[in-house]
């Protein structure tokens, strides 16, 4: 029972230049030291790039396409959230320490940030990431409805603050950058939402391999449906039914949103449009990175 008042809006403050909310940012030392093991699997993505989403498509193909095994507990639960820190309950740090292996880790965090002991443990990573736009609308929702987090302000104001990187977790340019130019030097399997959308089923498959799973034909099948945008917003393990409405006002937007490629064009200006482009030009260039068409 958390106290409304306790988890109401946090500051974001930087460490090392990279802004998070203060109370991550007091239990900084935690997560830096944190202890990673070698059949540790991290999950990190920008916030709302489809976490959830690829959280669902792997603990499905670690229980074979059982929905009741995965149904066990809220995708919270499953994947503790690593740096997640709020007054009055545990932190993800002291969540994971006490969890038994193997262990299902969700991170936001950028790159650079990410404790050293998973690189020393060659742990396996899948990072997913999203076109910046949609990525900005559904962050933008997000805040708006989580109360945990930093208020959004106007959409206007939104827009040029996530262009900035002046939001939780930093700069969207320089995470799903820093991750692209790490992913070869270690065990990272990089996806993209837009794809996955496309052809769950081809995606699901790389997923699978990733994860050294051999699945049958009628068991994909399993996942790709279980997996689907309406399923999981159906499944209360999955759309964050279980957090108190204080935190979550449902009332301005729902966790499971919509979970479709371009709703941008529903939110962007045509300036801002251009604005987000002539970036997003400059940042990728030479990266070999490359978001499909937008809309
Ligand atoms: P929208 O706000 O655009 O709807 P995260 O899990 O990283 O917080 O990301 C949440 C976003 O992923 C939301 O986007 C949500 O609807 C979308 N999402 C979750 N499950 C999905 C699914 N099965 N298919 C497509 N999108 C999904």
């Amino acid at each position: 029972n958390v106290p409304s008042e306790a988890i109401y809006r946090f500051p974001l403050e930087l460490v090392h230049g990279i802004p998070l909310m203060k109370p991550i940012i007091n239990r900084w030392q935690e997560v830096e030291q944190f202890q990673a093991r070698p059949d540790d699997l991290l999950i990190a993505t920008y916030p709302k790039a489809g976490t959830t989403w690829m959280q669902e498509i792997v603990d499905l193909i670690l229980q074979d396409g059982d929905l009741e095994k995965a149904m066990r507990a809220p995708s919270h639960i499953r994947f503790p959230f690593m740096e997640f820190v709020t007054p009055t309950l545990p932190s993800g740090v002291e969540v994971l320490t006490k969890m038994p292996s193997p262990r299902l880790i969700k991170t936001h965090l950028p790159y650079q940030l990410v404790p050293t002991s998973f690189w020393n443990q060659n742990c396996k990573v899948i990072y997913v990431a999203r076109n910046a736009k949609d990525n900005a609308v559904s962050f933008y929702w997000f805040d708006k409805m989580n109360k945990a987090q930093p208020d959004p302000g106007t959409w206007e104001s939104y827009v040029e603050a996530f262009l900035q990187g002046k939001v939780g977790w930093g700069s969207w340019f320089d995470h799903v950058i820093g991750w692209w130019e790490a992913k070869d030097k270690h065990r990272i399997l990089y996806m993209l939402y837009e794809d996955i959308k496309e052809d769950p089923k081809r995606e699901i498959l790389k997923v699978m391999r990733f994860l050294g799973k051999e699945l049958s034909e009628e068991v994909l099948e399993k996942v790709v449906h279980h997996t689907s945008f309406q399923a999981m917003k159906e499944n209360p393990m999955t759309n964050y039914s279980t957090v108190p409405s204080f935190m979550f006002d449902r009332a301005t937007s729902m966790f499971m949103r919509k979970g479709e490629v371009g709703d941008w064009v529903n939110h962007f200006t045509d300036s801002q449009s251009k604005a987000y482009d002539k970036v997003y030009n400059e940042k990728m260039r030479g990266t070999g990175l490359k978001f499909r068409s937008l809309i």
